[in-house]
């Protein structure tokens, strides 16, 4: 058996994994489903209780991580899911037994979204966050692109640099330490750890695509060009489109059929103006 780069798959990831080599992705950026929040039109559908949404979680995780490489990412973008007025511990849960695993947590880095149409909860205000679990085995060997990240600065952070800065902090001798000047660094400042932007509004044929701005900033953030990208839940192929456009190979699954349809039809229609895909240890037959 062996799967073709630049393709999503219609496979079950819990099957497909064993087929795919130990070792073999640099990162991997998904979104698994929620707990009961959509329709995905799969058996995937329903999770009986938060403990079933665990399990399917935690086990689709521990496969994850057996095929990526010891420095390789895992970018695990997902909702923490509330029932009967309480918050679900579920992403707690995953952390921790990752860790067990041998899988541990980098960081999170939450998207806090600026549209959304609100309602109203009696005990809390209304949840316009989502995490992103950022994972790896080895967490010392994983490499953060900051260079790729980087924003504009503001206007007003370009003018104030142009006199000296410095904090007022004394040093450990009681010295206040000498202002100074500080280059903007020509590509833009770095970033912190957390995402602020808009909901994807575009029409696009599946319940809960992730946007597209999250998976190329995923991308950007934790792989180079040349690099492998995996989806093992890949929907209508938001990650593997990006990571396509952003010169990566890119492999994904999902378990529904008429996602896998829509997922290739939009990566052929950004393959089609570029180079076939040349040969790589994960299209070799295996
Ligand atoms: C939140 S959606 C992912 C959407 C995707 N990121 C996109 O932008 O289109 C979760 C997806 O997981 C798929 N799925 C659920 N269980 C799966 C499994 N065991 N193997 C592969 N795909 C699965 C569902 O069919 C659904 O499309």
């Amino acid at each position: 058996m062996s799967y073709k780069l630049n393709t999503a798959h219609h496979e079950n990831f819990f099957k497909a994994f064993s087929r795919v080599p130990d070792n073999s992705f640099d990162l991997c950026v998904t979104s698994p489903p929620y707990y009961n929040a959509r329709k995905y039109g799969s058996e995937w559908d329903g999770f009986q209780s938060p403990t079933d949404w665990f399990h399917f979680c935690d086990d689709m995780l521990a496969c994850v991580a057996q095929v990526m490489k010891p420095e390789g990412i895992i970018w695990w973008n997902t909702a923490s899911g509330y029932e009967s007025g309480k918050r679900l511990t579920v992403v707690e849960q995953l952390i921790v037994s990752a860790e067990r695993r041998g899988l541990y947590l980098i960081d999170k880095i939450p998207w806090c979204k600026t549209s959304f149409l609100p309602k109203n909860y009696q005990n809390r205000p209304y949840p316009a966050r989502e995490e992103n679990l950022i994972f790896s085995k080895a967490p010392v060997l994983a490499v953060y692109y900051r260079d790729q990240v980087r924003r504009p600065y503001a206007e007003s952070t370009l003018k104030r640099l142009e006199y000296p800065v410095g904090n007022l902090q004394a040093d450990e001798k009681g010295e206040f330490t000498k202002r100074k000047m500080v280059k903007p660094h020509p590509d833009g400042k770095t970033v912190p750890n957390y995402l602020v932007g808009r909901v994807d509004v575009s029409k696009r044929d599946h319940p809960a695509p992730m946007a597209t701005w999250v998976a190329e900033f995923a991308i950007n953030a934790y792989s180079k060009k040349g690099d492998f990208v995996l989806d093992p839940m890949c929907g209508i192929g938001t990650t593997l489109v990006k990571a396509i456009e952003l010169d990566r190979f890119a492999l994904g699954f999902d378990a529904n059929e008429e996602y896998v349809d829509k997922a290739n039809e939009a990566i052929w229609a950004i393959t089609m103006m570029t180079t076939p895909v040349p040969m790589s240890p994960l299209s070799e037959p295996m």
